[in-house]
């Protein structure tokens, strides 16, 4: 089995781009969990199937192909709003978890980011970062990039977003988002991400060397 590193937060913390950057660093195999949420729900969205379906939905989740998921195409806002709705499904999670564990497990080692990674995914895992930020600076965040690219979006519509993903991605039953009990808590409201980069390095070279 490789080393894991396993990095959970809330939507638009900075987790995404740190966890490439740590996977790169290390020459990790890197999972984007949230990807396997989205990809459920587009299959389900494409097919015209409903979204309250526990059944269906689980039997789709189980179709997931790891190898076949694109960020570009699963990054509309309307696939996340969905993920976040059938990640509240405990047939869902259980297939999708089962698959992450597969890839947990990859030499020389993975990095795993999204919500529940250092609590249900993979316990044992010998580093474990929460990413977090407060919500007004994950939507000046999001709001920035979208403008960035050319696109339109009004702050308070995303702000508004921001908490209402929150509110669903940490009071569902079934693996609420939280930082697990040995995790290292990363608040990047006022640090730059190479700071944070910095920082998670060195949790992750004190326990190599320890491995
Ligand atoms: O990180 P993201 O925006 O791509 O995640 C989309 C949704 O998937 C998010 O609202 C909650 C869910 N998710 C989850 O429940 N558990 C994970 N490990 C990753 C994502």
């Amino acid at each position: 089995m490789g080393f894991i590193i396993a990095i959970d937060g809330p939507a638009a913390a900075g987790k995404g781009t740190l966890s490439r950057q740590i996977a790169e660093e290390y020459g990790f195999h890197h999972l984007d969990t949230g990807l396997t949420y989205r990809a459920t729900a587009k299959a389900l969205l494409d097919a015209g199937l409903a979204l309250d379906d526990e059944a269906v939905a689980g039997k789709i989740a189980r179709e997931v192909e790891l190898a076949g998921l694109d960020r570009d195409i699963l990054s509309a806002h309307a696939i996340g709003e969905a993920a976040s709705k059938i990640a509240v499904m405990p047939k869902v999670r259980r297939a999708l978890v089962e698959a992450q564990q597969a890839f947990s497990k990859r030499e020389p080692g993975t990095v795993l980011d999204g919500r529940d990674i250092g609590t249900v995914v993979c316990p044992d895992a010998p580093v474990k970062l929460y990413v977090t930020a407060s919500p007004e600076v994950r939507a000046r965040r999001r709001h920035d990039e979208i403008i960035g690219k050319g696109g339109e979006a009004s702050y308070d519509e995303i702000f508004a977003d921001v908490k209402k993903r929150d509110a669903r991605d940490m009071g569902r039953a079934d693996s609420p988002l939280k930082p697990a009990e040995d995790a290292h808590l990363l608040d990047t409201s006022e640090m730059s991400i190479e700071a944070a980069f910095q920082a998670a390095k060195s949790f992750i070279d004190a326990a190599l060397k320890k491995n």
